[in-house]
């Protein structure tokens, strides 16, 4: 049998070669709207703290020239040295984006003549920073920070009350912290205190790594904050800075202890304690978690901060403008806050939600529900919804105890209709009117829920 001539093909479609969307760049991520309340939390602590104890808000810029932050934070710190976003513009200027916030406020004070106003000058900031780092869990190369600096004034009543509001801040934030404080003295007392501890590590540098006999040469107070094998053994052994400290500075620390005693701050004296940036003079302090819990909490330094006496000067500012200041890492303070299980609860709520039905309704809702808004009433929506039902779900799940009504009936008589989400009762009002009934019925509901609240509080435990 001949064999059926078989259908021509059809003629394939011409395929789309999709491409990948580029996905975030390593250590940079974004904050999606589950994250906002715990933000949002952060953001109320940090301005309320600030003006409570009279800090100016200051926002900086993200860009700066790259030798502020060279001569600023030392060309010998692993900072400058590895972890600057670093880049020439079309106009032949090296610019740098902001690894940390100090530096651009010593030129802030110094371009905005700060030091014609009242001292201590008290900035905080709440910016965005950038550092090529290996990127891990608390670890970002875009992370923020809740930054404190109070200038001109050395008065060692100032790095106390700092360090006590990163405490504040933390214990806001539901988390317990314990403060390690050091201080590294005036630049001749650490000179003199360099000496000794390079004639120490000289005498065991065969035990040393390669990392930190380079060390030893360049930047040789790091050895002191170095995590290499044996090192811990070694560094017991090694002279101490408290010994070397000149009156002045043992005295304005001893200061900055007292104060934090008295006010109860938990602090723990570490004398290895030096951080990683080169302008601290005097106090140098970090804030981690009392009982890290893990490993990881344990190495996660939430914030740290000291005296910065010399920065200002070095900048070309008047000779003698002490400052001291903080930063609190914020993702880190999420991540801690997190695992303590003391963030608030993502899910938004309202007071408030508005129901439309029918194409009218939706047309008068836009309007109606502007009034809500303007009146300051937290009322929530969903115009894209049709179904009376889906709606009443959506308010009851954002627990609004209020839903208004508003179909086809309710456009042509000019009402609209007040539902109690919890007793299902309904009442039909006029729609000029409403407003001011849905703010009368809120009070009600808040002073009947106070008075169940209260009632609860005062059973006798049994
Ligand atoms: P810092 O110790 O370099 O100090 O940073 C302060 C905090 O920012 C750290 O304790 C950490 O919580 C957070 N942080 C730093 N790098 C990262 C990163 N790559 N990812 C996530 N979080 C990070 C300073 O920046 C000084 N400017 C603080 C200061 C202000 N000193 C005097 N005034």
């Amino acid at each position: 049998m001949p064999s059926k001539p078989s259908a021509p093909k059809a003629p394939k479609a011409p395929s789309v070669k999709k491409s990948k969307v580029p996905e975030t760049l390593r250590g940079f991520r974004d904050v999606l709207p589950d994250e906002q309340a715990a933000w949002e939390k952060m953001e109320d602590v940090m301005r309320s703290l600030s003006r409570a104890y009279g800090f100016g808000r200051i926002r900086l810029p993200a860009l700066e020239q790259t030798s502020l932050f060279e001569r600023g934070v030392g060309k010998e710190t692993d900072i400058v040295e590895k972890e600057m976003f670093t880049f020439t513009d079309q106009g032949g200027v090296r610019m740098t984006l902001r690894p940390e916030g100090t530096a651009s406020i010593a030129r802030a004070y110094i371009e905005h003549g700060m030091l014609n106003q009242p001292q201590p000058v008290k900035l905080w900031y709440s910016e965005t920073f950038f550092r090529h780092e290996r990127p891990q869990a608390g670890r970002y190369r875009q992370f923020s920070q809740f930054g404190l600096e109070a200038l001109g004034s050395e008065d060692p009543v100032l790095d106390a009350q700092v360090i006590l509001m990163c405490q504040r801040f933390c214990k806001d934030m539901g988390l317990d912290v314990t403060v390690q404080v050091n201080s590294l003295g005036v630049p001749s007392s650490r000179k003199a205190y360099v000496a000794e501890l390079v004639k120490y590590f000289k005498l065991h540098k065969k035990q040393l790594s390669e990392t930190d006999q380079k060390r030893l040469i360049r930047n040789p107070l790091r050895l002191l904050d170095s995590k290499e094998p044996g090192m811990e053994e070694l560094k017991a052994g090694a002279p101490q800075m408290i010994d070397y400290l000149d009156d002045e500075s043992k005295s304005h620390f001893m200061k900055v202890l007292e104060y934090l005693d008295e006010a109860e701050v938990p602090y723990v004296l570490n004398p290895f304690l030096v951080r990683g940036l080169d302008y601290y003079t005097k106090t140098v302090f970090e804030v981690a978690l009392t009982n890290p819990g893990t490993e990881e909490g344990a190495s996660m330094v939430l914030g740290g901060g000291g005296r910065y006496d010399g920065l200002i000067p070095l900048f070309g500012g008047r000779e003698n403008t002490a400052a001291v200041g903080a930063a609190m890492g914020l993702e880190r303070v999420l991540i801690a806050a997190k695992a303590a299980g003391t963030l608030p609860d993502p899910r938004r709520r309202s007071e408030v939600f508005f129901c439309q039905l029918g194409e009218a309704a939706r047309r008068k809702g836009l309007k109606a529900f502007e009034r809500f808004r303007e009146a300051g009433i937290d009322v929530a929506e969903a115009f894209s919804k049709g179904n009376l039902k889906a709606q009443l779900e959506i308010a009851d799940k954002l627990k609004a105890p209020i839903a208004i009504i508003l179909g086809q009936k309710e456009v042509l008589d000019g009402t609209i209709i007040i539902r109690d989400m919890e007793s299902g009762a309904q009442e039909i009002v006029d729609v000029e009117k409403v407003v001011g009934i849905v703010e009368k019925r809120l009070l009600e509901i808040r002073a009947r829920k106070a008075v169940a609240k209260e009632k609860v509080e005062v059973q006798p435990s049994v």
